[in-house]
């Protein structure tokens, strides 16, 4: 398995990994390619985006790391990092997240982003825990959502 930036050959197997997790009934934004695409791939705002990839190249997993504009929809300060990932649901507590995140890190303090958020559903055990154990703590709560922050400056 590698870790490596995200291309938009990527854009259709990245939909199928977020199929995948929709269907388990762990996401509900869209996952069609237009969105992937626009969201996870081309998007202006991305500082980074990373693919975990298998030996036999299927995308395993995806952590975005966006520098959201002044209107951001979640609140997230001008100049913050705003962090997304996923993991296929038959792939996850193998430590992909983990390597993800240390990947996006090193893009992070390259970028020099005085902090990161992440936004997440207040239901969600999985990604509350996963954040937590890579360093970040509650900022913010409402609506369904916990945004929780990582300071690194
Ligand atoms: C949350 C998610 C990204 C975690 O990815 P992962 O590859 O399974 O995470 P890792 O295996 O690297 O785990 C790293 C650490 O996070 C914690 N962790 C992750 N998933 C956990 C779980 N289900 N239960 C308990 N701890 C968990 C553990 O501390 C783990 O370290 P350990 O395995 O040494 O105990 C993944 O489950 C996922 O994509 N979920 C659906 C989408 C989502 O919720 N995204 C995040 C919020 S928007």
């Amino acid at each position: 398995m590698k870790i490596r930036p995200t291309t938009k050959a990527d854009t259709g197997p990245i939909s199928a990994m977020l199929g995948a997790l929709r269907d388990a009934g762990k996401r509900i934004r869209p996952c069609d390619p237009d969105f992937v695409r626009a969201t996870y791939v081309s998007n202006p705002e991305l500082v980074a985006s990373q693919v975990a990839e298998d030996d036999t190249g299927r995308i395993l997993g995806l952590q975005v790391l966006l520098l959201p504009g002044p209107d951001d929809p979640f609140d997230v300060p001008e100049g913050y990092g705003n962090i997304g990932t996923h993991v296929a649901p038959d792939a996850a507590r193998q430590g992909i997240g983990r390597r993800l995140f240390a990947a996006t890190l090193q893009a992070a303090r390259a970028a020099a982003l005085p902090a990161l958020d992440a936004n997440i559903a207040a239901d969600n055990d999985d990604g509350l825990t996963y954040y937590e154990a890579m360093g970040f703590r509650t900022d913010r709560t409402g609506e369904g959502r916990i945004v929780k922050r990582l300071i690194l400056s």
